[in-house]
């Protein structure tokens, strides 16, 4: 999950340093530092544990023209903040690339940020104790200015690439068309769903479910399996989007 949160960052960041003069504006103290931990890949992690999880400052409100910058970067900032001011010239640094924002012409929506909720995340999750479980969780979905504040979740539907099996949503050996075996499966029952609910209770921001598919069940494809390449048969378009409702 820390993946997705890292790429927003390091996306603000590869915006901002184009037009910030580094150091400017004011760095605001406070939050929990990163307990480091090297795995020894490009960078480290955060360890957090029943009593102790990092946590950014508190943003204070912002005035007019006012910027709240996180960085994170390899060699050790961790959601830093630093608070700037479009209004202030001397924040902005000269000659550098100006970005200007239309803000009557408007693209795509954002759903929001987030991270997957797969069976082998929530299996991972359940294996810690529960105290640990819940500041996990709150560091990633909690309301308050220490959490990040996520508010999607994509959430396979069946097995995926991570899983321990292999399984969807209704493994009949023939094919089901009226789907009568379909039923969720343990690790739904057992470990996605209590993360699910646990996770839109911390959460204060309606937290959003994007539901995914993995495979379509194998006797829907043209080659009776879930791995590989293959594609769904057109006699199963219509049970594939039930599936979906269902
Ligand atoms: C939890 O983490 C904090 C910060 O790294 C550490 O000081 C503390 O000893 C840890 N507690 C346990 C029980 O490991
Ligand atoms: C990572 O590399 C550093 C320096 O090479 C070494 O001191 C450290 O023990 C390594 N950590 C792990 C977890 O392998
Ligand atoms: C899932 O099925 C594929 C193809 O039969 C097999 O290669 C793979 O090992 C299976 N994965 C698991 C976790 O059983
Ligand atoms: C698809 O594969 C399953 C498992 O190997 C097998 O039981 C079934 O008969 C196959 N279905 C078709 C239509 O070949």
């Amino acid at each position: 999950m820390a993946a997705a949160l890292l790429t927003a960052a390091v996306l603000l960041v590869a915006l901002n340093v184009v037009w910030f003069a580094s150091g400017a504006g004011t760095r605001v103290e406070g939050g929990q530092p990163c307990a480091v931990r090297w795995y020894n890949y490009s960078s480290f992690v955060c360890v957090c544990n029943a009593t102790y999880c990092d946590a950014p400052p508190s943003r204070p409100a912002l005035s007019n023209g006012g910027i709240a910058h996180y960085t994170s970067s390899r060699c050790g900032q961790r959601l830093s903040l630093r608070l700037r001011s479009f209004k202030n010239p001397a924040e902005l640094q000269s000659g550098a690339a100006r970005l200007r924002v239309d803000t009557s012409q408007q693209f795509q929506r954002m759903l929001g940020f987030g991270g997957g909720m797969s069976d082998s995340t929530a299996i991972n999750i359940r294996a810690l104790s529960s105290a640990t479980q819940q500041q996990l969780l709150r560091s990633y979905f909690g309301s308050s200015d220490g959490s990040s504040q996520y508010s999607l979740i994509r959430l396979p539907m069946g097995g995926t690439d991570f899983s321990v099996r292999n399984y969807t949503y209704d493994d009949s050996s023939k094919p089901d068309p009226s789907l009568k075996n379909f039923a969720l499966q343990p690790e739904d029952i057992e470990y996605k769903i209590p993360l699910l609910l646990l996770a839109q209770r911390l959460s204060g921001n309606g937290l959003k479910i994007h539901a995914a598919p993995w495979s379509a069940p194998r006797w829907m494809k043209a080659h009776n399996g879930t791995i590989g390449i293959s594609w769904l048969q057109s006699r199963y378009y219509q049970t594939w989007a039930n599936y979906f409702v269902k």
